[in-house]
């Protein structure tokens, strides 16, 4: 897909070799999901995230469409940013911006779900069912991106290797207008490693994410990642093809 044509993110993104990160996908915002559950540790995830050499985080709480309408979902948002900006010590912490994980459900495209998007972009961060490939899944990227203009930014893509055949990715494959995120963790895993290296070495646009939840169980990991990641010739390709991937979101 031409990447250019995606809106700009609203300020720069450092991304030059050993340079700093953007995070595609967090649970920072307090209060909100199954992320943070209070200020304190929304903060000290962000806190963590910056030692991490991240410098942006996108805000990308849940979302699903068939639970709640999506005018009380932009409330309860907004009120959780505003506290989170008034965190103590708000200044020493990562840029952020919002965002949503909006699960894909079928007929997702009949409202308009562009408020969701990724601030200043037209990225909508999409979670696709924890279950086998459908070609109703397609369908409605589909119908989303030339409904509404968006640019689906499918969800830790490498999740699916649990449920999808290869033929199950090629098709989704197939539809080119898609950018693609992976969770900075399973790049330490070698099953995951390879399927995200072969997304690359076809040329498929590939951004990070820290998918962190809280400061125990799924605490933000793009330093242990990063750090494993420079150890090798592949590994260090892989983090050069985020870093370049993150450059042309910017356009
Ligand atoms: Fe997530």
């Amino acid at each position: 897909m031409d990447s250019t044509s995606i809106n700009p993110m609203t300020t720069p993104i450092k991304t030059e070799a050993g340079g700093l990160w953007t995070d595609f996908h967090s649970h920072c915002l307090p209060g909100m999901d199954d992320g943070a559950g209070n200020l304190e540790t929304a903060a000290a995830m962000l806190r963590l995230l910056g030692e991490q050499r991240v410098d942006r985080v996108v805000l990308t709480s849940h979302y699903y469409p068939h639970r709640e309408p999506l005018p009380r979902f932009l409330e309860r948002r907004e009120e959780a940013f505003r506290q989170l900006e008034q965190a103590p010590g708000r200044d020493s912490l990562p840029q952020t911006c919002l965002g949503a994980e909006v699960r894909l459900v079928r007929g997702i495209g009949e409202q308009d779900l562009r408020p969701l998007c990724i601030q200043g972009t037209r990225l909508l961060l999409l979670e696709l069912p924890m279950a086998g490939y459908r070609p109703w899944m397609l369908e409605e990227l589909q119908n989303l991106t030339y409904s509404l203009d968006i640019v689906p930014l499918l969800a830790h893509i490498e999740r699916y290797l649990a449920w999808y055949t290869k033929a199950d990715y090629e098709a989704l494959l197939s539809f080119d207008e898609l950018v693609f995120q992976c969770n900075m963790p399973s790049l330490m895993e070698r099953k995951s490693f390879r399927f995200l290296y072969g997304l690359m070495e076809a040329g498929y646009p590939l951004v990070p994410g820290s998918d962190a939840h809280n400061l125990d169980s799924r605490p933000p990991r793009f330093g242990e990642a990063s750090a494993a990641l420079e150890r090798s010739r592949k590994g260090r390709a892989l983090l050069a093809h985020l870093r370049e991937s993150t450059r042309a979101l910017q356009g």
